[in-house]
C-alpha cells in the first residue's frame, strides 16, 4: 500500500442503543489527497473520523494506517489499546469546538500538541525542552498567530482558536489530519481563511487531510476527492469534479 496512506474494509459500527453509524464501508485515501466527507447530518461522517484514530473502535472490518513511504502499517481498528499512542501520535485531529485550554496560553496549548514525544513530567508540570518550545513557535508562526502567543485561549476569537487548533496538531508532525467540521462555529469570512491556512500548511508538509463539512462551497474550494454517506453507507467516492448537481442532490435527499 505504499501510495496509499488508509485502506479501510468493510469497516461497520453499530452503538449500543442499536443505531447503525457506519454500514461496510470500503475506501482507500491516497498519500497527500484532500479529501471533503459529505452527507445529511446523523449520515455517519464524524463516525468515520473517530473510528481511523479509534476515537470510536468500529465492530468489524479493518483500516491499514501507514503513515509515511517506509513506515510500518499499523491496523486501527483492531490494534490493542495500549498500542494505539504510536500511530495516533502521527494523526492529527481538528474539532468544531476547537477543544483548547481556555485557562493555558497559546503557546502552552501548542506544546501539548507533542506531548506524546515527552511524557508525563512535562504534561504535569508544563516544563518543556527549548527544541519544543522552538517548534511550537514555528507551528504558531505558520498559522499567524505570533502577536498572541502569551494570551490566554479563553481571549482569542472563534478563528484565532482554530488558528491554535492547527498549530497544536502541527506540532504532531502528522501525516494524516483529521478536521471534524473546524469551521462550523465561525463566520464565513472567517471560515473562508481558516480552511485557506489549513490547506496550506498541510499542502506544505504533504499531510493528507480528511475534513468533515457542511458547505459545499468550502468543499469544492478546499478538497480534491469527495466521499459522501447516507445512513452509514458510503455513496460517493471520486473526484470533486465529478460531483455534479444530480449527485448531490442525491447524497442530501432524505429519501433512502
Ligand atoms: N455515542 C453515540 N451513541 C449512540 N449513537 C450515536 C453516537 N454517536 C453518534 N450516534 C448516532 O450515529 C449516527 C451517525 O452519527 P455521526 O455523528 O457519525 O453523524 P454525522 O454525519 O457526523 O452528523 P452531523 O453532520 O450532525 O455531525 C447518528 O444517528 C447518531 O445519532
Ligand atoms: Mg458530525
Amino acid at each position: 500500500m505504499s501510495d496509499k496512506i488508509l485502506e479501510i474494509s468493510g469497516l461497520s459500527k453499530t452503538y449500543p442503543d442499536g443505531t447503525e453509524a457506519l454500514k461496510n464501508v470500503s475506501l482507500n485515501v491516497k498519500r497527500g489527497e484532500r479529501v471533503v466527507i459529505l452527507g445529511l447530518s446523523g449520515a455517519g461522517k464524524s463516525t468515520f473520523l473517530r473510528c481511523i484514530n479509534r476515537l470510536v473502535k468500529p465492530d468489524t472490518g479493518t483500516i491499514k494506517f501507514k503513515p509515511d513511504n517506509d513506515s510500518k502499517t499499523y491496523e486501527m481498528a483492531n490494534l490493542a489499546d495500549y498500542r494505539l499512542s504510536e500511530p495516533r501520535s502521527r494523526i492529527g485531529m481538528i474539532f468544531q469546538q476547537f477543544n483548547l485550554v481556555d485557562r493555558l496560553t497559546v503557546i502552552k496549548n501548542v506544546l501539548t500538541g507533542g506531548l506524546s514525544r515527552y511524557g508525563t513530567l512535562s504534561s504535569l508540570f508544563h516544563i518543556f525542552p527549548p527544541s519544543e518550545v522552538a517548534r511550537a513557535k514555528s507551528c504558531i508562526e505558520r498559522v499567524e498567530l505570533t502577536e498572541r502567543m502569551y494570551v490566554r485561549a479563553a481571549d482569542l476569537s472563534g478563528g484565532q482558536k482554530q488558528r491554535v487548533g492547527i498549530a497544536r496538531a502541527l506540532m504532531q508532525s502528522p501525516s494524516l489530519m483529521l478536521a471534524d467540521e473546524p469551521v462550523a462555529s465561525l463566520d464565513p469570512a472567517t471560515s473562508k481563511i481558516i480552511l485557506d491556512v489549513l490547506a496550506r500548511v498541510t499542502e506544505e508538509d504533504n499531510i493528507t487531510t480528511l475534513i468533515n463539512l457542511h458547505s459545499i462551497e468550502f468543499a469544492r474550494g478546499f478538497a480534491n476527492l469527495v466521499i459522501a454517506f447516507k445512513n452509514g453507507e458510503l455513496v460517493f467516492d471520486g473526484a470533486m469534479s465529478e460531483l455534479d448537481d444530480g449527485r448531490l442532490d442525491a447524497i442530501y435527499s432524505s429519501k433512502r
